[in-house]
């Protein structure tokens, strides 16, 4: 299994690094266009690798695709973060002239490669993905669910008072501070609904921090987030590689789906070694809907400004 992670900044070398502590993959190349860049955070993680006990082999190179070549997954990080008091939809102008060339140069290399997109806007850089490399659906998934969902359990297990392990969640809708769609009806306690151990203001709080996840960090950091990105980065790319038949919501190229088409937003979908195996349609009520319903037509808005 090779996996290729482009941007070996902050989020591409968390992700690298989650991917080879979990020592499932047998190669995985790190790719940047600062010179030596990729190398130099390859050569330090490899020298990790028999103080933290795996065997994955990881290399760097400046630009040089054709080390890619063969990848059966690839990473989309690259791109400029935000910055204080950034949105993500800011970033649309420079990131999208990068996620087309570098979306371009790993098919060439790698024509059958599943593409995982965490360049921001995410939504729509992944809706770009599919314009430009016209891979199969299956093949491109959008990265923003998975973290939004595990910040969302953070902050149940906070209000809840409760380990991480005891509570589950799921946001849907786009990556966006305002397009995310916590789910809190559905999110339980060991299987109890969260509802009944916290009141509804409470839930609302979880929410609302929740939406606000990554600007939280990006306030604080001065840059945006990685850990948790390349954590749930390197949990999709393992749900891959070893065909577990997890679901994990990901922005994914609807189709009629939650009545959405023509654009990329996250639902929940069965990640197996063809990538998106399915899109997993469940009941939402109404506030829920319209509120998916709003969030895609803020991510459409967003689409409405590539140069495609
Ligand atoms: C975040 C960036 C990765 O939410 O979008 O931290």
């Amino acid at each position: 299994m090779k996996v290729t992670v482009v941007g070996a900044g902050a989020v591409g070398a968390s992700c690298a690094e989650y991917i080879a502590i979990k020592d499932f993959a047998s190669e995985v190349v790190l790719v940047d266009i600062k010179e030596g860049f990729a190398e130099g955070k390859a050569m330090d993680l490899m020298q990790t690798a028999s103080l933290n006990g795996f065997d994955t082999k990881i290399t760097g190179t400046t630009g040089d695709y054709s080390k890619t070549a063969g990848s059966d997954i690839a990473v989309i990080t690259s791109g400029i973060p935000r910055k204080p008091g950034m949105t993500r939809e800011e970033l649309i102008g420079i990131n999208a002239g990068i996620v087309k060339s570098v979306a371009a140069s790993l098919v060439k290399e790698s024509p059958n490669v599943i593409l995982i997109v965490v360049s921001n806007p995410m939504d729509t850089m992944t809706y770009l993905a599919h314009k430009v490399t016209g891979l199969p659906k299956n093949r491109i998934i959008g990265m923003g669910g998975a973290l939004d969902s595990a910040r969302f359990k953070y902050r149940l297990a906070e209000a809840l008072e409760a380990p991480i392990s005891d509570v589950d969640g799921m946001v849907i809708g786009g990556h966006s501070d305002k397009g995310m769609v916590p789910l809190t009806r559905l999110a339980t306690r060991n299987s109890v609904p969260v509802s009944e151990f916290i009141s509804d203001d409470r839930l609302t709080q979880v929410k609302e921090d929740t939406k606000v996840g990554g600007a939280t960090l990006t306030k604080l950091l001065g840059t945006s987030a990685w850990y948790a990105p390349g954590a749930a980065v390197s949990g999709l790319v393992q749900a891959i590689a070893c065909d577990q038949k997890k679901i994990f919501p990901c922005s994914t190229l609807l189709d009629g789906e939650y009545g959405l088409s023509d654009l990329c937003i996250g639902v929940p979908v069965v990640l197996g070694k063809n990538g998106i195996e399915k899109i997993v349609e469940i009941n939402l009520d109404d506030a829920e809907k319209a509120h998916l319903a709003e969030s895609a037509e803020g991510v459409k808005k967003t689409n409405g400004l590539l140069e495609l």
